[in-house]
């Protein structure tokens, strides 16, 4: 069994995706064992206790400098002992350290079709705020692993969603979710705790 650690910092609605995954047994070898937030009200802490998974918060506001809170959230992480972490709505840059030690075995979601609308400053409703903007026609969701850039990372897998005529951004927001990211991150949790997926040469081939 995969020891898998979600990090989070608001609603949860992946997270609870996960969580349903793995009861139905949808997404198999994986033991949610921490779901740890950088937000203490974050509702998803709340929907990790339902389903008695450990929930922990730590918060960069919390400590002097980004070094002393890299250095705690490593530790933090370290000691669920984890073989793959997953960001689900995490707004905290990852730390070097942590991209170093857990390579190729983090990942991220993000809900457009990276390389768009992603990098600095696309983040939750931004990015769809984005997406009206520019008026593309197809948007999405992508699951890549984590490395030292910002969303640069090695792409797992992607789900094209439409945009409609008189979208708003929580509109477009809600059907990208249910669309495509909470079909697409528990699928690809489960292709990599069943070794469906590996990177080479700085891409994921599918087995
Ligand atoms: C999702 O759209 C995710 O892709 C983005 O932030 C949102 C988090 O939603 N990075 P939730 O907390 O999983 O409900």
């Amino acid at each position: 069994m995969l020891r898998t650690v979600v990090c989070v910092s608001g609603g949860g609605t992946n997270l609870q995706a996960i969580i349903d995954a793995v009861e139905a047994g949808r997404v198999t070898n994986v033991e949610l064992v921490g779901v740890i937030s950088n937000n203490k009200s974050a509702k998803a802490l709340e929907r990790a206790a339902n389903h008695g998974i450990p929930g922990l918060c730590i918060s960069p506001k919390d400590y002097e400098d980004r070094e002393q809170f890299n250095e705690a959230f490593l530790e933090k992480l370290n000691a669920f002992a984890p073989d793959l972490i997953v960001l689900a709505g995490f707004l905290v840059k990852i730390p070097p350290a942590m991209v170093k030690e857990y390579g190729n075995r983090i990942i991220n979601i993000h809900p457009s079709l990276i390389p768009s609308f992603c990098g600095v400053g696309y983040y939750g409703l931004k990015v769809h705020e984005k997406v009206l903007e520019r008026g593309v026609k197809v948007t999405g969701a992508t699951v890549h692993f984590v490395n030292d850039g910002m969303d640069e990372g090695p792409i797992i897998a992607q789900k094209a969603v439409c945009v409609e005529e008189g979208d708003t951004p929580e509109i477009l927001q809600r059907r990208v979710m249910e669309q495509a990211e909470w079909i697409l991150l528990p699928q690809a949790i489960d292709d990599f705790a069943n070794n469906r997926i590996r990177v080479v040469d700085g891409k994921v081939i599918h087995k």
